[in-house]
């Protein structure tokens, strides 16, 4: 480029100065020859030594009285390279019209320097990747076509910045997330086209006040809520068809808001432990089934909206009571059945010690009715190879925590307690301990369990080292690595200037971290079938040394009795993490994994447990002040919450059809910066 600009440069103090294209200019030109004509099949009028602004040489090239190029229009011929930053070059442009070619690459942010610019079309080619927010600084620009290509990502909240913008044009890209508040701040803006996108969340209020706005186009997106009324206004310049989340009073094919026709809150408890058969689910609820009929409305604050999170808040209460009073009744029919007392606290520290105290001999088998003796290899099903890398003995168990002493005890939870060991090699662990009575009954299912938890190996899951199971103790133990610096809940509500307040930087690579993690579990890979974690939430993200983000208790649910897994339900949907189909489907699938996993995005840019209603406000309208954590005193990047903010919505969709998934995030994610 330097020479070029040398040997451009020489140029211009050669030709006569009335004639002479600026060199720069120059330079932009023939960057540009090359980049959008890499064959050099159509631009061979441009040519250097040629003049540009001679009405002829340089075809589709127009210039000002001063020897400035003002315009390039190369619609419909045939380039089939890209646009290049050194478009930025031509500082004086005022027209940029390349539509109907097959560009394609991403739009350059150079596009930004040109604030001359009044008219820029590139639709109709195969440009790919984000409008760059840079456009935002055209503040000349008139029109905006950027339709029939395959933009991604969400529309930049800078748009709003070009005041005077009259038509903008967007339909048929794969465009995504929110439509932009700052778009109401267009007093000029008479045409919007946004059809034939993937965008959600609701219509901004200050959209419909646009005085000057006579055609809106929002066909075929995932918008939910209101239509404010404002809107009539524009009779059929308004169209708003298949956006199955669209309520208002006096459209036309729009239901009026707030008709509780999603659930009924009335019905029966739709799940139980062993039946999940449609037949349990009144003909009155309508099941959201799929994008194309169910409301996919994302959690907006709209007022119908507000309704059906307070609906689905109330079925979420539900079962929650249902689920205390279910396990209530497994716990007391298990007492009958079984000598080894379980009441509540499976794990007293007590019981421990008793049970210890009691058990002569150290390595004994669950009561499976085979038999399955850890140290008679083989017939378990395990390859010997994984079975001896797998396999600690009591001893082992007893020598790392101590005999279970309580100094060491990291943690209990309803069926389990977890102690922090050394094992012999130094390395240390930390071994969760699982009553027998919490696990699966079935030998073979039980088995089936161990199995998928040896087979699961990832850089954001926390490692399995081993297992062991104690008749004596009535007790299975997993030992996993241990991971030394605490769950993630604990870095959610802390003070300012705590040592536990995240840097943006590594909030991002956290999020990326869990989402790999995730993404691997949903994975069928060779030996490893696709799972769902089924229990996402801060604290079963673990942080190492290094703040990467390591799952726990992946694949767990397979080991565990039923009434134990959902027990482990009621945190989840007290925490909000409990995707709203399971309500009604009792089922979990992937999409309510990645249901979760919005959630947990939201919970980490956020900073706090709570989501409360105005944070929620803020982040559908990137008020990025209503919802950061005010500990990261602005020091963040408003373009990654921003994207950030919108996969986490994306993930929150009410249906889980609407959700993306996991691969999908992590493909999102990667494209951040
Ligand atoms: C610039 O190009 C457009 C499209 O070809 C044309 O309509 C317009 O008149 C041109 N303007 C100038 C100043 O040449
Ligand atoms: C875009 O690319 C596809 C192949 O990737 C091609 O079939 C199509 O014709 C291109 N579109 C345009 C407008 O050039
Ligand atoms: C152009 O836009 C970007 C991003 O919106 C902004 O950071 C930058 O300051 C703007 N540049 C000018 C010259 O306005
Ligand atoms: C809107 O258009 C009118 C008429 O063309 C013009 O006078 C006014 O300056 C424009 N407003 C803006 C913000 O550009
Ligand atoms: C628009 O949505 C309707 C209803 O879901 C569907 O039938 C139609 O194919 C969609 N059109 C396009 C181009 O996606
Ligand atoms: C599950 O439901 C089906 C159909 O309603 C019924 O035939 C079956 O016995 C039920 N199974 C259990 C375990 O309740
Ligand atoms: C969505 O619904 C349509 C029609 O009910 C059905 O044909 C299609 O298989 C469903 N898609 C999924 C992913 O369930």
């Amino acid at each position: 480029m330097a020479p070029l600009l040398l040997v451009y440069s020489l140029l211009f103090f050669l030709l006569p100065r009335s004639l002479a294209v600026p060199a720069p200019e120059l330079a932009a030109l023939m960057a540009m020859k090359s980049s959008l004509d890499p064959e050099g099949r159509v631009l061979t009028s441009w040519a250097l030594g040629a003049d540009p602004c001679d009405g002829g040489s340089f075809e589709g090239v127009a210039c000002d009285g001063m020897g400035r190029v003002t315009n390039v229009s190369l619609q419909g011929k045939g380039l089939t390279g890209r646009l290049p930053a050194a478009v930025g070059g031509l500082r004086s442009l005022t027209g940029l019209y390349l539509h109907f070619n097959g560009l394609s690459g991403e739009i350059p942010k150079e596009i930004g320097e040109l604030s001359s610019l009044s008219d820029l079309y590139l639709n109709v080619n195969n440009l790919s990747g984000e409008i760059p927010p840079e456009i935002g600084n055209l503040s000349n620009l008139q029109v905006l076509q950027l339709c029939y290509n395959k933009l991604e990502g969400s529309l930049p909240t800078q748009l709003g910045s070009m005041k005077k913008l009259s038509v903008l044009a967007f339909q048929y890209n794969q465009l995504a997330g929110a439509i932009p508040a700052t778009l109401g701040d267009l007093e000029n803006l008479t045409r919007l086209d946004m059809s034939f996108n993937n965008l959600f969340g609701s219509i901004p209020t200050r959209l419909a006040d646009v005085p000057l706005l006579e055609f809106l186009d929002i066909r075929n997106n995932s918008l939910s809520g209101n239509v404010s009324p404002a809107l009539k206004r524009l009779n059929a310049g308004f169209r708003y068809e298949n956006n199955y989340g669209l309520c208002g009073n006096g459209f036309p094919d729009l239901e009026i808001c707030g008709s509780p026709d999603l659930i009924n809150p009335n019905r029966p408890e739709a799940f139980g432990p062993k039946n999940h058969s449609t037949k349990d689910i009144p003909e009155s609820a309508k099941v959201p089934s799929n994008c194309s009929e169910a409301r996919c409305s994302n959690p907006s604050k709209s007022p119908q909206a507000s309704l059906v999170v307070g609906v689905i808040g109330t079925i979420v209460a539900l079962t929650v009571i249902g689920l205390f009073a279910f396990s209530a009744y497994r716990r007391r029919k298990q007492k009958i059945g079984s000598t080894f007392d379980t009441s509540d606290s499976r794990l007293s520290t007590d019981q421990v010690k008793e049970v210890y105290r009691r058990s002569a001999s150290p390595l004994i088998n669950l009561e499976y009715s085979s038999g399955w003796d850890p140290l008679a290899k083989g017939g378990t099903g395990f390859s010997q190879e994984v079975f001896e890398s797998f396999m600690f003995n009591l001893e082992d168990v007893e020598r790392a925590t101590h005999c279970f002493s309580e100094t060491n005890l990291l943690g209990k939870s309803n069926f389990s307690a977890t102690y922090k060991g050394i094992l012999r090699d130094g390395s240390v662990v930390a071994v969760k301990c699982i009553a027998k009575t919490s696990c699966r009954t079935d030998e073979a299912e039980f088995l089936k369990g161990l199995k998928l938890l040896t087979s699961l190996k990832h850089t954001n899951l926390v490692r399995l080292r081993g297992f062991c199971c104690s008749k004596g103790r009535g007790e299975c133990f997993l030992i996993y690595e241990f991971v030394a610096n605490g769950n993630l809940l604990q870095y959610l509500d802390v003070n300012k200037g705590s040592d536990k307040v995240l840097e943006w930087s590594t909030r991002v690579s956290i999020i990326n971290g869990i989402a790999e993690g995730i993404k691997y579990i949903h994975a069928n890979k060779g030996k490893k079938p696709a799972i769902v974690h089924q229990n996402i939430c801060a604290e079963k993200v673990l942080i190492d040394h290094w703040n990467n983000p390591l799952l726990s208790d992946s694949g767990l649910h397979k080991l565990l009795a039923d009434d134990i897994v959902f027990s482990t339900l009621k945190a989840s949907a007290a925490m909000g993490y409990l995707a709203p189909e399971y309500t009604t489907t009792g089922r979990f699938t992937e999409k309510s994994d990645v249901y979760a996993f919005g959630k947990l995005v939201l919970q980490i840019i956020i900073g706090k447990r709570n989501i409360t209603p105005g944070m929620w406000q803020g982040a559908e309208n990137c008020k990025f002040e209503d919802f950061m954590d005010p500990n990261l005193e602005g020091n963040f990047s408003e373009r990654e919450a921003a994207k950030l903010v919108a996969i986490a919505l994306r993930c929150i969709q009410e249906s889980p059809f609407c959700r993306p998934s996991m691969e999908n995030v992590v493909q999102e994610l990667s494209r951040l910066s």
